[in-house]
């Protein structure tokens, strides 16, 4: 497997580098990853899924909503596996009402379609673990053939529980970061890059 593309060093560029909407300007600090980066990694990680996976009608991604939603639509249109499968979407927050909490709230649809597949679960970002951890934990109580992981973004300095994902985007630095689908408090997962939010600010 491919590594990472490690950019925990690198430095923000100023948003005036980009052609943006107006109000992003006070919000966001800069961009860690252009939407075209974004895009060519997406293309990297479908081609070795496609690789690993290819004619395999079992083969069962599973979008973790909300934040891979984008990752998710972009990843699997490059996938060209040669067979039908079928995909599925769960819902996994450790930021609801309240604090936040170690155990996610893990919401499995349709689980018993889960039985003999050959899982990719897909998620935009992996900090401590939790909610990957409680992730596998969970899909693998319905006897899935396989689980794999592939996480775009990955911030591996808080880590808490080791979980180790097949297909990784980019390591990037411990900031906060939004856009391509994630959110601060629900807001700007519109922002088309991803970008910096300074939480202490808002
Ligand atoms: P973990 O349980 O700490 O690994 O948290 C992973 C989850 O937290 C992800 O699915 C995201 O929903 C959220 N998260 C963690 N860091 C960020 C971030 O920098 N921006 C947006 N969401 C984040
Ligand atoms: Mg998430």
């Amino acid at each position: 497997m491919t590594l990472p593309i490690d950019i925990r060093d690198r430095e923000l560029r100023s948003l005036d580098q980009f052609d943006l909407r107006e109000g992003y300007q006070e919000d966001l600090q800069g961009v860690l990853v252009a939407r075209r980066e974004i895009d060519d990694c997406v293309e990297r990680l479908a081609a070795e899924i496609t690789a690993d996976y290819r004619g395999n009608s079992d083969f069962y991604p599973i979008c973790v909503l909300k934040g891979a939603i984008r990752f998710f639509v972009d990843l699997t249109r490059a996938i060209e596996l040669g067979a039908s499968y079928s995909e599925a979407v769960v819902n996994a927050s450790r930021y609801g009402k309240g604090p936040v909490s170690d155990t996610p709230e893990v919401q499995i649809f349709d689980p018993e379609s889960i039985a003999g597949k050959d899982v990719l679960i897909v998620e935009d970002i992996l900090d401590e673990g939790h909610t990957l951890a409680a992730l596998v934990d969970r899909i693998e109580e319905h006897d899935p053939n396989s689980v794999e992981i592939a996480s775009l973004f990955s911030k591996a300095t808080n880590r808490e529980v080791d979980v180790d994902p097949t297909y990784e985007g980019f390591l990037i630095p411990d900031r906060f970061v939004v856009g391509y689908g994630l959110d601060y408090q629900e807001l700007h997962r519109d922002f088309p890059h991803l970008g910096v939010i300074d939480t202490d600010q808002i």
